[in-house]
């Protein structure tokens, strides 16, 4: 391997260390004008009159749109349900009614605020209980039951195994909101390109996605549209659906002129999606050495306003809510509901990390009942190659759950005799004030790359070599969303590879809807898997048109996945997924009895991602996916009441900094190939994520003896459950 297995310095380190990368709010051209939305700012209301005629008259204003304005004034990533501007009902806060276009910012704040709504309000649907209530007022007339989408699967006969059970264990919990928090609000600019066409540089996590909403929103023919992506300040799902470009593409058409917004951190918070709370309740069955039997599942998600990605987060738990355990007897019973709350969707994991929060919290559970440990128990029942998933079909191949977990232990301080594994008592550790106690915790988790259930999967590439006698140098052509993954160097790296040559020789041409086909999302774990498949392929072509003589060697090739089927609606069978990816935790807490604080001490985090391509950046996947789980788990409390967010700014959105994060992440790759992916890839993103909450809860319970069941343990919420019971 000349390139692969190396962590190569990545293309974009210099330019992202000097500051000379040029992100979506740094973009600046000559002529251009400047937009501010007028948002709701209430959950649920009608619209009694919109005059924009005050702020029409207002120093430097261009124009100001409205629903009006727009040809087809509905989109959505998967479900077009959300309007551009806001006609008759607002539904949400973060809704939008106008936006003001002026020659400087400035000027279209204060125009905006002069934008004159009148709204009736209405009653407000707070949480899915209350949106599920006979006469509950409907969000959406298609769904006159405010329940955007049902999930059910049926394996075997779970309420007859259920009965068999020697141990039952039947919790209810609840995961909580998170906000991506990403470094860089969202910003672009919208233009009309040399060619004519409505363009939008922004940021984003699929080219193709935004093109093909901008063109629909329109009504333009999708040559007529361009998308552009540079370089982007984190994205992590939440760029997935369309923030500003919608409203970009429109002032640009109608006004023919460049126009910029850029989000305050306050818009961003109040009008992107969040991670989905969910109500998990959990029912499950063992016997006595710990298999189990049979599992009964019925959650139910806050979808908010808008059906955003919640589709697809939610038929993620018909194979994700039994964790990577093989059970004969499924039964799973889901629903996603329309709120007054913000919309909820993609966040790293995509409804992997709620499912693996309740289901290692079961396994734990359970262990603790039976007296067995919570590792024998894991290895008990964890997937194993030509095991059959909850959705009756065969788990991908190169299953790694038990090698992972065992090195987890060890790693951790485990050692395994004849009668199980010793887990170490660290509560004894060092000199601790009274009031601090120490407690460790341990569980696995797995994560899907790719959408998914029929979704077709694929990934376009081209490669073009350019020399004489040798290869001088490479492009690599890919819409593939760089986020700050490291997608680009990986993808230099494989082609590097494939081609005989040094990175250094590689260039990456990205991210323009004009110059390359669709590489699907920078999502769900997949690029690495999808677009490097694509690219080897490509690099692979474009060598055998080289050895035939072409000057310059030129391939494309688009890498179409094996097809994965949708659910049969009764039982949730189906083929679901191409590849899996695996993780083991392992966490040791210190527990501050007087204050609540959960400090991280230890973490040892152990991933298999097939074959490490750039093993640094691996290890970064795994040690930012702690830290956002570490988040997750115990400081970020997104609070909202009656459908306002009160946690609009990150001064009260408290997400880990410097001071709060373990002072180190033990990482450990077990590189166990995937048969489809490019060299044995598979996906690294997500997997990390999925382990740290339910470790932590199970750190904190050997550290105090109390078990949480609710996100996120805040001190708060932990000094309650230690002091009230
Ligand atoms: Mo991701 S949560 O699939 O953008």
């Amino acid at each position: 391997m000349t390139a692969v297995g190396k962590s190569v310095v990545r293309l974009d380190a210099r330019s992202k260390v000097t500051g000379a990368a040029v992100f979506a709010r740094d973009l600046r051209v000559p002529d251009m004008l400047h937009m501010k939305l007028v948002f709701a700012g209430r959950p649920h209301a009608r619209i009694a009159s919109l005059d924009t005629s005050r702020a029409l008259t207002c120093p430097g204003v261009h124009a100001i749109f409205t629903a009006r304005d727009v040809p087809h004034n509905l989109y959505g990533l998967m479900v077009a349900d959300q309007p551009v501007f806001c006609e008759d009902v607002v539904r949400f806060v973060g809704d939008r009614v106008a936006a003001v276009v002026a020659d400087t910012p400035e000027h279209a704040a204060a125009a905006a605020a002069l934008v004159a709504v009148q709204y009736e309000d209405l009653p407000v649907l707070a949480d899915p209980d209350q949106a599920l209530r006979p006469g509950a007022p409907i969000l959406h007339a298609e769904h006159p039951d405010n329940v955007l989408r049902t999930i059910r699967l049926r394996r075997g006969n779970a309420a007859a195994a259920m009965a068999s059970a020697d141990v039952v264990v039947e919790r209810t919990y609840t995961t909580s909101y998170q906000e991506h928090a990403f470094m860089e609000p969202e910003a672009g600019l919208g233009y009309i390109d040399e060619q004519g066409r409505v363009t939008v540089h922004g940021a984003g996590q699929n080219t193709h996605d935004d093109q093909r909403q901008i063109a629909e929103a329109l009504g333009l023919p999708l040559d007529q549209v361009r998308v552009i992506y540079g370089p982007i300040g984190g994205a992590f799902g939440g760029r997935e659906d369309i923030s500003v470009q919608l409203v970009l593409a429109l002032a640009a058409w109608r006004l023919r002129r460049p126009v910029k917004i850029e989000w305050t951190r306050t818009e961003s918070i109040t009008a992107h999606h969040k991670r989905h709370p969910i109500r998990l309740h959990y029912k499950w069955g063992a016997r006595r050495d710990g298999i189990l039997v049979a599992a009964e599942m019925d959650i139910v998600s806050d979808a908010g306003a808008y059906a955003s990605t919640s589709t697809s987060v939610l038929d993620n738990f018909l194979f994700a809510a039994t964790g990577p355990y093989n059970i004969p007897n499924v039964r799973i019973d889901g629903r996603a509901v329309y709120t007054n709350n913000i919309s909820t969707g993609a966040l790293r994991g995509f409804g992997a990390p709620q499912a693996a929060f309740a289901s290692e919290l079961q396994m734990a559970h359970l262990a603790e009942e039976l007296g067995i440990d919570p590792i024998t128990i894991r290895l008990r029942n964890c997937l194993r190659d030509g095991d059959l998933l909850a959705t009756q079909s065969p788990v991908p191949g190169g299953v790694s759950v038990a090698e992972l977990l065992e090195i987890c232990a060890r790693q951790a301080g485990a050692v395994e005799t004849s009668e199980g594994w010793h887990l170490p008592d660290v509560g004894q550790a060092g000199n601790l004030a009274q009031a601090k106690k120490r407690g460790l915790g341990i569980a696995v988790s797995m994560k899907n790359a790719g959408f998914s259930f029929g979704f077709p999967e694929g990934s376009t590439a081209r490669v073009v070599l350019h020399g004489d006698t040798e290869i001088e140098s490479a492009e690599v052509h890919t819409a593939a969303a760089e986020v700050g993954q490291g997608t680009h160097s990986v993808l230099a790296q494989l082609a590097a590879e494939r081609l005989g040559i040094s990175v250094e020789r590689v260039r990456v041409v990205a991210s323009d809807t004009a110059d390359i086909g669709d590489a699907g999302p920078a999502s769900a774990s997949r690029l690495t898997f999808f677009a490097g498949n694509a690219v080897v392929s490509a690099a692979d072509m474009a060598l055998a048109s080289w050895r035939d003589e072409d000057r310059p060697a030129v391939a494309e090739y688009r890498y179409n996945a094996p097809q994965t089927t949708p659910f049969d609606p009764e039982t949730g069978a189906s083929v679901n997924s191409v590849s899996f990816s695996y993780a083991a935790q392992a966490v040791e807490v210190e527990v501050d009895a007087q204050t609540g604080l959960v400090r991280l001490e230890r973490v040892v985090a152990v991933q298999d991602p097939g074959r490490a391509v750039n093993p640094q950046q691996v290890r970064a996947q795994i040690e930012g996916a702690v830290v956002q789980a570490q988040g997750w788990a115990v400081m970020e409390n997104f609070v909202t009441e009656g459908g306002r967010i009160l946690t609009d700014r990150l001064s009260t959105y408290l997400i880990p900094t410097a001071r709060d994060i373990p002072s180190s992440v033990e990482t450990h790759l077990l590189e166990k190939p995937d048969p489809e992916g490019p060299l044995g890839v598979r996906g690294v993103g997500e997997a990390p994520f999925g382990p740290l909450a339910p470790a932590i809860v199970c750190a904190v319970r050997d550290a105090t003896g109390v078990w949480f069941d609710r996100l996120p343990l805040t001190p708060e919420a932990v000094w309650r459950g230690l002091h009230e019971g």
